[in-house]
């Protein structure tokens, strides 16, 4: 049997930081990234996928919301969302207690819930005059943006600050602490 610590990473979009995840636990023996499942079949972490030799799925939504999905995920111990867009049912997380894993790009519990992604999120910090904003490493329960906070970290907004300019900051942020994260997470819940 094996002893690896297994992790499927979830992305409905560009993928950018599943990339930086699978580069960061490449380097590692005992986790490895299982699978990249995705509701959109033509969102471009699919090409990263396969640049990286990592295996990529897509799953319709009325499989996703069944029980029976769990099946697909049985080798599987945590779920990473990287910009993942759909709310996760009670099923998966009464299966993955605490064990289901999102980045959110800024301070929750401002600026979250339902509608609140990408680049919807960095449009209403901006329109807000928010001094900053930041990134939010939590897990993961049945209501959006709302369990357990593990990690914050801030970045500046300016006056003059797009929408773009603070989504390329809060980026920054992403790629630095995410993949760390989820690795000291992970390691100090070893059995
Ligand atoms: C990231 O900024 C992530 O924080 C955000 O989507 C972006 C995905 O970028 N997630 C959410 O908004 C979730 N509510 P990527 O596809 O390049 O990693």
């Amino acid at each position: 049997m094996s002893t690896k610590i297994r992790l499927a990473i979830f992305a409905s979009g560009s993928g950018s930081n599943a990339e930086k995840i699978i580069d960061h636990f490449r380097q590692q023996q005992d986790i490895v990234i299982a699978k990249i499942w995705s509701n959109r079949s033509n969102a471009f972490v699919h090409e990263r996928a396969k640049k990286l030799d990592v295996p990529s799925e897509t799953f319709a939504k009325k499989d996703f919301k069944e029980k029976s999905f769990l099946q697909e995920l049985k080798d599987v111990d945590y779920i990473i969302l990287a910009g993942f867009l759909w709310l996760i049912p009670s099923y998966l997380v009464e299966a993955f207690p605490s064990k289901i894993i999102n980045i959110h790009p800024a301070l929750l519990p401002k600026f979250g819930g339902k509608g609140m992604y990408g680049s919807h999120v960095h449009e209403a910090v901006v329109r807000a005059g928010e001094v900053e904003s930041g990134i939010t490493i939590h897990l993961v329960n049945e209501e959006y943006d709302k369990g357990e906070i593990l990690f914050q970290a801030k970045c500046e907004v300016r006056a003059s600050d797009t929408p773009d300019d603070v989504a390329e900051k809060i980026h920054a942020l992403e790629y630095e602490h995410f993949p760390k994260v989820i690795e000291d997470y992970i390691r100090s819940h070893k059995a």
